[in-house]
């Protein structure tokens, strides 16, 4: 079967937050992770058919959607988990709030590495702990963003109880080693940390022959203090129905994850289960047809960058997503989204991952490769006219 990523579809005047931003003006939207294709085949079949039913009433999963998660992990992720460890979530920010809420108190420390997906670093602030952000360092001798460890062990003080870790990391794409993840986990089991291992990304893994390690395999010796987020909703492009889980084997973390959310945390929507049963059972087709198309999008841009705006630079391979982090310092913009923004481009500010000013910039490159060209020429026009 093929697929037709080229076909823009038309999200103007619908309820995309992506396009709604710019509505009525000539803004090509390039900022929120959402993907401008449609879902797989098999996920618009599927709900068509639980539409056609007519009834919606509270849902729970059944069992075909649990054993396809339990499948998808054990085959394509080597992890063999029971199904008594996923806890379904409406979102994965909203895990990352909760598990802030269940092992931390007021006032504690959580880390995360900087630049991050800015709910990293809200989420401790927003019930009143200490977000603290350790920058990721440019490795001296390859492209390539590396952990600071010197600066992630001075930054560990008595109050520091969690790390949220990013892994594939948004912004900057890194898909983390093995070998990192056994460091990672060591460092937390040095210092009593829960690690809440973020991996909505685990399947946009950009490499020819990348491998995604889940952080628990990786260090099972501290799978009791992991906390795993994940979520059909970045790869099969439906994040707007809601349905993402947490896999936590250790039962005690799991029920303080659960006290956190009792009556805040809403149910997961019948729609939703749907989608993600077929995702992982009858996308696969369509999944990795979409990684090539995604892949050739990012050498596109990677090559566009190059020859055409040397300016802007991708200091290191887009590993993994469909974000690619910008380093525009060059431009010296005061205010590069809103520069870029006059000349018909919608980025993300780097400012809410933990940039500085003028810094950095993140472009999401998924989308049909016409919407892509027309984005960098503006973006080229953008430079010029500074
Ligand atoms: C690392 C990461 N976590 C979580 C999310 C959002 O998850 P959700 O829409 O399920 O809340 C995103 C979205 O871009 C993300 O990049």
């Amino acid at each position: 079967m093929t697929f037709n990523f080229d076909k823009p579809p038309d999200r103007r005047g619908t309820d995309s937050q992506k396009w709604q931003r710019y509505a009525g003006r000539d803004v090509l939207p390039m900022w929120v992770a959402d993907m401008d294709f449609q879902a797989a085949p098999a996920i618009i079949d599927a709900l068509q058919r639980r539409v056609a039913d007519g009834i919606f009433g509270y849902a729970r999963p059944v069992q075909s959607t649990v054993d396809a998660v339990v499948a998808e992990l054990g085959t394509r992720h080597r992890w063999k988990i029971d199904p008594s460890w996923i806890v379904w979530l409406p979102g994965l920010v909203c895990g990352l709030n909760v598990s802030v809420l269940a092992y931390t108190l007021p006032g504690d420390e959580v880390l995360s590495l900087s630049p991050v997906y800015p709910p990293f670093i809200t989420a401790p602030k927003n019930s009143g702990r200490v977000a603290k952000s350790v920058p990721l360092a440019l490795n001296a001798y390859e492209p390539l963003w590396d952990i600071d460890w010197n600066a992630l062990e001075s930054a560990v003080t008595p109050c520091t109880k969690m790390l949220l870790f990013c892994h594939p990391h948004n912004p900057v794409a890194r898909v983390w080693s093995r070998e990192e993840l056994a460091l990672v986990a060591d460092f937390c089991a040095r210092h009593n940390l829960v690690l809440v291992s973020d991996e909505i990304h685990c399947d946009l893994l950009l490499q020819p022959g990348a491998v995604h390690e889940p952080f628990a395999i990786a260090a099972p010796s501290e799978v009791a203090r992991t906390v795993t987020l994940m979520s059909p909703s970045k790869t099969y492009n439906i994040p707007g129905l809601g349905t993402s889980f947490a896999v936590i084997p250790d039962s005690t973390l799991r029920a303080r994850f659960a006290k956190a959310s009792a009556g805040i945390v809403a149910e997961v929507n019948a729609l939703g289960y749907v989608a993600c049963e077929a995702a992982y059972r009858d996308g696969a087709q369509w999944r990795d047809a979409l990684i090539a198309y995604l892949r050739a999008n990012r050498d596109y841009l990677a090559e566009f960058f190059l020859r055409e705006l040397p300016e802007i630079i991708i200091e290191a391979p887009v590993e993994a997503t469909y974000l690619a982090w910008l380093n525009i310092k060059e431009l010296s913009l005061a205010s590069p989204v809103k520069h870029f923004e006059t000349h018909g481009v919608g980025l993300s500010d780097g400012v809410p991952f933990g940039a500085r000013p003028g810094s950095h910039v993140r472009i999401n490159f998924g989308c049909p490769r016409s919407t892509l060209a027309e984005a960098l020429a503006r973006m080229k026009a953008a430079v010029e006219a500074r």
